[in-house]
């Protein structure tokens, strides 16, 4: 027997959710369902929709356990209040199932950024982490986690008034999830290419390791790889952040002090969301020291307007390949990898020495548009001859049109 009324049935666009939300279209799909773009009938405004808890395959009491761990999540997450916070606005119920209704963001995530760009200026990427880390401390303040902090949940609005203001979403969505599928407590939830390496390791989220993940996602934006760098197997990415060993970071200009804070493997040693907010927003160097004109300005160029990589990705430019919220290039990494299919590194459970890195990365060769013209000795063969012939009878031409004018 299972909690679901009908478990292979999938939602589709007109649908009505719960008699009350008319589902229009996809917005996107990570690793944990779909987000529709719907209409609430009652209210008369567009919001955005995600069935991310499917209790297919479960029995009744494990059902139950689970839409009330997706309302308990549902309810902290509506908690929040902040300009930085996609808003949780209801979690209903459809067929015995749990849906979350939150604030429509016209939107491109951080992680589709990456997938175009491969990475962002420092003081985009600061401030980015500043609004980001603004929502967090708020949160933090209430005694709420997130629980799964990257690119992918890190929206950046791409329309309308709030174009290129930054929100994160999903809040408490990786823990309603991986608490349940487990069964017990030996559940790890998470990205394990942003995770904390005591979270990797086993001990609990805290608001110290939130600040690993934050770090990680901006170390992501500007190396354009994660800092324990790509890696296509999770359970061998999970081993890496048990490890602590982050690739030493070469583009990280100035934010490159307080991106090392926030990834210290100790986590007493990393600073609280508050203070790497104000160490965040004071590389800016735009900003003259104001943290309030940081948080409260959308992302702006150089020139003063909306970034280019902002308009194009809501111009419909997005390179395919980035699913999942990861960066590009990097494979959709599972939600929740059971702790017990994770290799332990030796010496796991001791203190996590302060600082070890790995070999260093060398430094990336700036692409030429020469580099792109073909040698002679790179041309085929059986192609020589009549790129010579060609060639001839271009400088023909050349000398000719000279010698006419
Ligand atoms: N509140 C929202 N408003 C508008 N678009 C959204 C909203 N939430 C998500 N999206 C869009 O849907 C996409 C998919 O989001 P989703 O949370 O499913 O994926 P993800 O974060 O990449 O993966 P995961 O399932 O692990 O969270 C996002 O990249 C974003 O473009
Ligand atoms: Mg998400």
């Amino acid at each position: 027997m299972t909690g679901s009324d009908n478990p292979t049935w999938v939602a589709g666009p007109d649908y009505l959710v719960a008699g009350r939300y008319r589902l229009r279209s996809k917005l996107g799909g990570g690793g944990m369902g779909t987000v529709w773009l719907a209409h609430d009938k009652t209210l008369d405004r567009d919001v955005a929709i995600k069935q991310v808890f499917s209790t297919a395959g479960l029995d009744i009491e494990e059902a139950q356990q689970l839409r009330e761990s997706a309302m308990r999540e549902g309810r902290n997450a509506a908690r929040l209040s902040n300009p930085h916070t996609v808003s949780m606005y209801d979690v209903t119920l459809d067929r015995g199932e749990p849906w979350l209704v939150m604030e429509y963001l016209p939107s491109c995530s951080l992680a589709q950024v990456l997938g175009m760009t491969g990475t962002l200026p420092t003081d985009q990427v600061a401030q980015i982490g500043a609004q980001v880390a603004d929502a967090m401390a708020e949160a933090h303040a209430g005694g709420i986690l997130h629980r799964d902090i990257k690119p992918g949940n890190i929206l950046i609005a791409d329309r309308g008034k709030l174009a290129g203001t930054v929100k994160i979403s999903d809040f408490g969505i990786s823990r309603a999830n991986g608490e349940f599928v487990a069964g017990d407590d030996t559940m790890i939830t998470g990205t394990p290419a942003y995770i904390a390496p005591e979270v990797a390791r086993g001990y609990d989220p805290s608001e110290a390791s939130e600040v690993f993940s934050l770090g990680a996602a901006l170390y992501a934006a500007l190396e354009g790889q994660p800092p324990f760098g790509i890696d296509d197997d999770a359970e061998s990415m999970m081993d890496k952040a048990a490890r602590g060993e982050i690739v030493p970071p070469q583009h990280t200009g100035p934010l490159t002090d307080v991106l090392l804070r926030m990834l210290e493997p100790d986590p007493k040693r990393r600073p609280t969301m508050t203070v790497a907010r104000g160490a965040l927003a004071a590389t800016i160097p735009g900003a003259g020291g104001s943290l309030e004109y940081v948080l409260n300005s959308p992302l702006r160029a150089s020139d003063g307007r909306i970034p280019v990589w902002v308009r194009r990705a809501s111009a419909g430019g997005r390179r395919a390949g980035v699913p999942g919220g990861t960066v590009g290039g990097l494979p959709p990494a599972p939600q929740s990898v059971p702790l017990d299919r994770v290799p332990r590194p030796q010496g796991s459970g001791e203190p996590l020495p302060l600082w070890r890195t790995t070999a260093p990365v060398p430094p990336r060769k700036a692409a030429s548009p020469w580099e792109r013209i073909p040698l002679i000795s790179e041309i085929p063969r059986d192609k020589l001859v009549p790129a010579a012939v060609l060639a001839v009878a271009l400088i023909i031409i050349v000398v000719m049109i000279v010698i006419m004018v």
